[in-house]
This record gives structure tokens, C-alpha cells and sequence, in this order.
């Protein structure tokens, strides 16, 4: 794994020299984010030897490499999922990728189903912590001793400092933004009620099918790690509604401008 990680790095190398100091993955919608920023270089993830492509309608599947404000950033615009049937050490290469860079501290970002009763569909969600129990560990198989330790310790995936951070500039575009536990699920299927009543006596407040995995492969390698949720819809039997991948797209895109601006925001100051 090691040595594929090398590999994708040496070919990004090949084609741009851009050395990132932050690194940011954009979730469901939430993609168009990447066209504000100041771009010096984009890669397709198919131009990268070896590198895992997404297959979801709506992932674009490219680094993005820019500044925002002064600082330079990487943004991974489509992610890789589990559920598309990669191993999870496939799925967490592009984070790892982006450490690899220089990128010393990440934001996540994705879509969620709300679990936690205060919340409703178009809110954000910080990251507090996450369970993900539902998802094999990426890390799971030969430790890559190059990165991190064998038993890496999970007490403050989501940096203290920087939930700080998100809070402040939260307060600043005059958002009112939530906290909260994400539970990851493998997906694609939306989750059962019974399963979101689960999630829920866990401590969960959000369900998703990403981020977790990487939150984990970010820490192990000693990344600043932070997270925001924008929860599209509430999570099965928790509404009348049946879910349904354009609904939380529609929300995704309605709160785009607040995201977005959250976003920068949090670049520039964390
Ligand atoms: N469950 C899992 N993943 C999701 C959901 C959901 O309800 N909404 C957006 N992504």
C-alpha cells in the first residue's frame, strides 16, 4: 500500500508541483465549491496511476489545487465510497494522498441524515466525534509504519482547536450551527428506521456513508482533522418522506452560499 501511495504521488508530481498547506474533501452537492477558489492546477483522478475512480452521478473526480485567500489548498472534488466496492485502504488513499502533499490539516465534508430531534433538513452539522463501528477500520491489514502507529489514538479525532474555529467563523456568517456524533454506514441503501433508532441509543445525531474512514486515516497519519455535516434530509422513519437522492442533493444545493462561505472562512483561519 505504501508503495501505491508512492506511486500516485510521484505521478501527481509528474504533472504539478503545488505544495498545499490545507486539504479539503467536498461532499454531495457540494461539489461547485472548488469553482470559487483561485485554481492553479487541477488533476483527474484517472490521470493519477493507480488511483481509485468514483463512479457516482453528480462526482466530478479531481484534485483541485488553489488558494484560497493566500492559503494553498488541495480539494478532493468527488470522493471515494466504500459502498462503489473499493477496500477502505482504496477509499482513504486520496486522503492519504493529500497528506502526503504537505496538507498538515483537513476539512470533511458530506450530506447526513439527521437523527438528533433538534435538527431539520439544511442545517450544519460540526463534527464532534463519529461511530464507525458500521464500516470496517481503513487501517485494517499491515501497518504502513511510514505514516503512523499500529494503535492509533482516536480521544480527539475532530480537533478541539479547530471545532473552535468553526464555531467563531460559524458566529461570523451568522450561522446557527449544530454539533454532533456521525455514525457511518457502508450504504448505498439509506439506512432502516430500526437501524437509525440503533444510531440514535449509540449517541449518533447524523447518518452518513463516508468520512469516518477518513477522519481515522487523517488522525493516523497525524492530521489536523475537522468536520461539517449538511444534513439534506432526516434519516429514515424519522419523517414521512421516503429518501431519495435528489432530495438531499436539492437541500445540499439550497445551502450551497452559507456552506460555501462557512468554508472559506474556516480555510483561511484554522
Ligand atoms: N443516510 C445516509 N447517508 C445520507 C443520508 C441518510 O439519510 N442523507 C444523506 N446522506
Amino acid at each position: 500500500m505504501y508503495n501505491k501511495l508512492t506511486t500516485c504521488l510521484a505521478s501527481i508530481r509528474e504533472k504539478v508541483d503545488f505544495k498545499p498547506e490545507r486539504a479539503l474533501i467536498l461532499g454531495s452537492g457540494l461539489g461547485d465549491y472548488a469553482d470559487e477558489i483561485k485554481v492553479t492546477d487541477t488533476i483527474a483522478y484517472t490521470e493519477i496511476e493507480g488511483f481509485p475512480v468514483s463512479t457516482v452521478k453528480g462526482h466530478k473526480g479531481r484534485f483541485v489545487f488553489g488558494y484560497v485567500e493566500n492559503t494553498p489548498v488541495v480539494i478532493m472534488q468527488g470522493r471515494v465510497h466504500y459502498y462503489e466496492g473499493y477496500q477502505m485502504s482504496d477509499v482513504v488513499l486520496p486522503t492519504r494522498l493529500m497528506g502526503m502533499m504537505g496538507a498538515k490539516k483537513i476539512i470533511l465534508t458530506n450530506a447526513a441524515g439527521g437523527i438528533n430531534d433538534a435538527y431539520n433538513p439544511g442545517d450544519l452539522m460540526m463534527i464532534t466525534d463519529h461511530i464507525a463501528t458500521g464500516v470496517p477500520s481503513p487501517l485494517i491489514g499491515p501497518n504502513i509504519e511510514e505514516l503512523g502507529t499500529r494503535f492509533p489514538d482516536m480521544s480527539e479525532v475532530y480537533s478541539e482547536r479547530l471545532r473552535n474555529v468553526i464555531r467563531e467563523c460559524a458566529k461570523q456568517c451568522k450561522i446557527n450551527i449544530k454539533e454532533g456524533v456521525y455514525v457511518q454506514f457502508t450504504g448505498p441503501n439509506y439506512e432502516t428506521p430500526a437501524e437509525v433508532r440503533m444510531a440514535k441509543i449509540w449517541g449518533g445525531d447524523a447518518v452518513g456513508m463516508s468520512t469516518a474512514c477518513e477522519a481515522v486515516a487523517a488522525r493516523h497519519m497525524g492530521m489536523e482533522v475537522c468536520g461539517i455535516s449538511c444534513i439534506t434530509n432526516m434519516a429514515a422513519g424519522l419523517s414521512k418522506q421516503q429518501l431519495d437522492h435528489k432530495e438531499v442533493q436539492e437541500t445540499a444545493d439550497r445551502v450551497a452560499k452559507s456552506f460555501k462561505e462557512l468554508v472559506t472562512k474556516v480555510i483561511v483561519n484554522m
